[in-house]
């Protein structure tokens, strides 16, 4: 069966010193469950957070990096760094990714890639803008989205794979999908699995909803037949209501 996760992208957000208090209060909210725990801290929180979690079943993840191994890339951070400092698992293509940063799926393809050449889980992001839903695309445009980054990937690498619905209009602005038009997408994303590889594979996935997520959206959405999770931003920032969204399953 598919497992239920729940992972906290903090942006770009919290300095070394509030990193470290923040993964300390999730450390001790933290109760044993079912439900898979990740957080995202910026790059230069990665290893406090990596070494303050030694032990505990919190996992952490990168919120990006080069499809390269190295070389000169100014600014970049490589898949072999992260390793070497012990995470495990990056986040690719998320719409900021894409909006700021010019990502496209392309480019997404080549990172997911380096990112499975070794080894690393990937949480891997995409979702319609406000003018796809309106104009009826949206199912369209994901499908691109995963199709173009993802379906070139062998069977066996989906066990790597976590995906994460996000449609961009309930980023960040307090609009969440109805619970039903989030089921609406996870099903039609599993089915477009299904289509594309097996049912089997399909039923494997794990697939998050993401877009302002609160404590109290949570239990809702999540209790959707194949919505399995969520990536959270704003309130991944607080460790209470962090920790009130793990606990909404
Ligand atoms: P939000 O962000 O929960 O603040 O809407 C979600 C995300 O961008 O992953």
């Amino acid at each position: 069966m598919r497992k239920q996760i729940v992972a906290g992208n903090w942006k770009m957000n919290k300095d070394y010193v509030d990193s470290e208090i923040l993964v300390s209060k999730l450390l001790s909210y933290h109760k044993h469950s079912s439900t898979e725990v990740i957080i995202a801290p910026p790059f230069t929180n990665l290893l406090a957070a990596v070494n303050t979690l030694k032990g505990s079943s919190i996992e952490v993840a990168a919120q990006n990096m080069h499809f390269a191994e190295n070389g000169a890339y100014t600014g970049e951070t490589s898949v072999l760094m992260l390793k070497s400092i012990g995470v495990q698992a990056v986040i690719l293509g998320h719409s900021e990714r894409r909006a700021y940063f010019n990502e496209t799926d392309a480019l997404l393809a080549k990172k997911v890639d380096t990112a499975l050449a070794h080894d690393m889980r990937i949480i891997f992001c995409f979702g319609e803008e406000l003018k796809d839903r309106k104009a009826g695309n949206e199912k369209a445009v994901v499908e691109s989205q995963i199709k173009n980054a993802l379906f070139h990937l062998p069977s066996a690498a989906w066990g790597q794979i976590v995906l994460a619905y996000e449609p961009v209009w309930a980023i960040g602005t307090g609009e969440t999908a109805s619970p039903n038009q989030a089921q609406d997408m996870h099903a039609f994303i599993r089915k477009t699995l299904a289509d594309n590889y097996s049912e089997a594979l399909a039923d494997g996935v794990s697939i998050l909803y993401g877009g302002s997520v609160k404590p109290s959206n949570a239990k809702e959405i999540f209790s959707k037949t194949d919505v399995d999770g969520g990536l959270i931003g704003g309130a991944s920032l607080d460790a209470a209501q962090f920790t009130d969204i793990v606990n909404a399953f």
